[in-house]
């Protein structure tokens, strides 16, 4: 399995984004994080500035959604083109219901779970998401230490997803480096956000081979 590097935007220049998009575009996705200040203390951006990054990026768009009503927002960042839009279970009123609405508008449904959200809490929800994030830093900010206690339940979720024979990807978000990288992939993760790893360093495809090498070696 080929793991799949998902850049976050939130540690880019934001004065910038599309030149520094296009510096990541050796990566498989853009992982755009959806802060409301309700759901999470930080504060990002919203569905014009999401609409344009749609329009203007080369990678398919990963909306992470921390905010409070996801029922009634997330339906509307599938339909302007994001490929992925990512809802959080601990926001969520009626989960079946979100994932069905972001899917009929055309792009992959997944859900996420906070570091203390046991893996349990999504399992009725497996048959009818694409991917599944475990979150391995608490929501809200980039530049946070991965939590090794985390790994246990990637190890959970891809073995229910392998028992029952469901395509699911397993995301990781949170703290992910050259270093804590391996032992998420090896837990089952398929799918690595990462933020500080990319755009902290000035060769952002390099960093983006460098988080692929160190999954395959
Ligand atoms: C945090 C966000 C992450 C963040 C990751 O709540 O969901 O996507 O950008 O940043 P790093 O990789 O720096 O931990
Ligand atoms: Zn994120």
């Amino acid at each position: 399995m080929s793991v799949r590097i998902a850049p976050s935007i939130l540690a880019a220049d934001l004065a910038n984004l599309e030149r520094e998009i296009l510096e990541v575009s050796s990566a498989d996705l853009l992982h755009v994080d959806v802060m409301d200040s309700h759901f999470v203390p930080n504060l990002t951006i919203g569905l014009p500035v999401v609409r344009r990054l749609a329009e203007v990026s080369p990678l398919p768009l990963d909306v992470h959604l921390m905010i409070e009503d996801p029922d009634r927002w997330a339906p509307q960042y599938a339909e302007l083109g994001a490929a992925s839009v990512t809802f959080h279970i601990e926001a969520a009123k009626n989960p079946a219901q979100i994932a069905a609405d972001i899917r009929s508008a055309g792009a992959r449904a997944s859900v996420a779970i906070k570091p203390d959200t046991p893996a349990e809490a999504v399992m009725a929800l497996l048959g009818q998401v694409d991917m599944v994030l475990v979150m391995t830093v608490e929501p809200g900010f980039g530049g946070q230490s991965f939590m090794p206690e985390t790994l246990s339940k990637l190890t959970v979720l891809s073995a229910a997803a392998r028992e029952s024979g469901t395509a699911l990807w397993l995301q990781v978000d949170g703290g992910i480096t050259t270093d804590t990288a391996p032992a998420a992939y090896a837990a089952g993760a398929d799918t690595l956000v990462a933020g500080s790893a990319v755009f902290g360093p000035s060769d952002r495809a390099r960093a983006v081979q460098d988080l692929r090498d160190v999954c395959h070696a």
